[in-house]
């Protein structure tokens, strides 16, 4: 396909779908690429939206990543505002929501994840809001200038992520987590801890256990919620974070297969290949088969970028699989979470305190003896060490992890 009489469609305008653009000229192809975004912007990063921005630190024009026109000068097609509607794999087509056909002769789908919908009556009502694109939080970010009593359900990144903006605009902050404890799904309970105290010592109130059941509004505004337990929260803006869905309806629709078990994303390979070899996928919108046999979709910005790497290659026929150790971060007040690997299925967790340093530290955790992931907070070069380590494999035993004045990584 790395001739000038190549036609590859991307659809989603993304990191990961700006990152197959690229990296397919970085390869040498000297085809036609058409980059298909539904949203009205250029792509523009993401996890800046529900931190600086909605504090105003950051602004939009920040945000932004590549300018069509500097798009244009690599021959990327830029098309804005246009969703695909229908994937024709048997006539290698795409159908645009203006009725506009491309061919194609390779495909790659980078549609995404959507907000997951709170399950409630009343859930479109006035003062609800939800955070994942650029329009979310420019609306959001006005909302909150006149709010009083903010409610978000959910205590994962974004709905903490969200808090703390909103309680550095001083305003008056309960998150309504309906797990036993906040960001469950990814770190362990002394992380939880730490996270519970932070967010209450800077006065934001913190319920967890608690299920929201019933959305009370008036003329059509939200005035509050009431959870499963009788308890009501007064509520002028509330603030839905309760994760995300891939955007894979149109992919499954067209045949291409998905996993079940992980939301429907579409199911790649270690190279981004889908079912059908004339289409890749890469980001949010995809899950990964692990070596324990499950699939597990990877929301994160490292997994948008290498996934696109490796989407555009196997356009090209060339395989360049995915197999850095994942990572994540989060920033919540002035604590960064850095997390590298996946902590899921550990049996012991080890801390790391380095003298000396306040509302610092690191959790090891490991199975069966062997270290699995780390989750950093403020220590950045813990977080180094834990990626070099589980990238190469280097041994790492528990005393080394507890006595902070031994190196993590031998000789270093
Ligand atoms: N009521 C209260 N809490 C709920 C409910 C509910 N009905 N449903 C889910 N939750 C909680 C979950 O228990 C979880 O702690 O909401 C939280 C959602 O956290 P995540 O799954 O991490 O999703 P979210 O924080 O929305 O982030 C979405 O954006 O920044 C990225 O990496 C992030 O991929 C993630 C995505």
């Amino acid at each position: 396909m790395s001739n000038a009489f190549g036609k590859i469609v991307i659809l989603g305008a993304g990191l990961a779908g700006l990152t197959v653009a690229e990296s397919l000229r970085a390869e040498g192809y000297d085809g036609a690429i058409t980059l298909v975004g539904a949203e009205a912007h250029a792509p523009y990063q993401r996890p800046p939206l529900s931190k600086g921005f909605l504090l105003g630190t950051t602004q939009a024009a920040q945000l932004v990543m590549r300018s069509p026109e500097l798009l244009a000068k690599k021959g990327i097609h830029l098309k804005v505002d246009a969703g695909a509607t229908v994937i024709d794999r048997a006539a290698r087509r795409v159908t645009l929501s203006s009725g506009e056909i491309l061919d194609y002769t390779g495909l790659a789908v980078c549609t995404g994840a959507r907000l997951r919908p709170l399950p409630l009556p009343g859930a479109g009502s006035q003062g609800i809001f939800g955070l994942r694109s650029l329009d979310d939080a420019r609306t959001l970010a006005t909302a909150l200038e006149t709010a009083h009593h903010v409610v978000v359900i959910g205590g994962g990144f974004i709905g903490l992520e969200v808090a703390a903006a909103a309680r550095k605009k001083s305003l008056d902050v309960t998150v309504l987590e309906a797990a036993p404890r906040l960001m469950s799904r990814v770190v362990a309970a002394q992380i939880s801890q730490f996270y519970h105290d932070l967010h209450t010592a800077h006065g934001t109130h913190i319920v967890c256990n608690a299920v929201v059941t019933e959305l009370v509004t008036q003329d059509g505004r939200i005035v509050a919620v009431r959870t499963q337990e009788g308890q009501e929260f007064a509520a002028d803006l509330l603030i839905v974070g309760i994760g995300v869905i891939p955007d894979t309806a149109m992919a499954a629709t067209a045949g291409i297969v998905c996993a079940a078990n992980a939301g429907n994303a579409i199911s790649v390979d270690a190279c981004s290949r889908t079912s059908d070899p004339a289409i890749v996928a890469a980001g949010d919108c995809t899950a990964r088969h692990m070596d324990d046999g499950t699939w597990r979709c990877l929301e994160s910005v490292q997994n948008a970028m290498e996934q696109g790497k490796s989407a555009a290659s196997a356009l090209l026929g060339r395989n360049r699989p995915f197999t850095a150790t994942p990572w994540f971060w989060s920033d919540q007040y002035n604590a960064k979470l850095q997390i590298a690997g996946l902590s899921g299925g550990f049996d012991q967790t080890v801390r790391r305190d380095t003298p000396g340093a306040a509302a610092s530290f690191s959790l090891f955790y490991f199975r069966n003896g062997s270290l699995i992931a780390v989750d950093s907070i403020n220590q950045p070069a813990d977080h180094t060490a834990a990626r070099r380590i589980l990238d190469n494999n280097l041994p790492l035993t528990p005393a080394q992890v507890t006595d902070a004045t031994l190196p993590l990584i031998s000789g270093c």
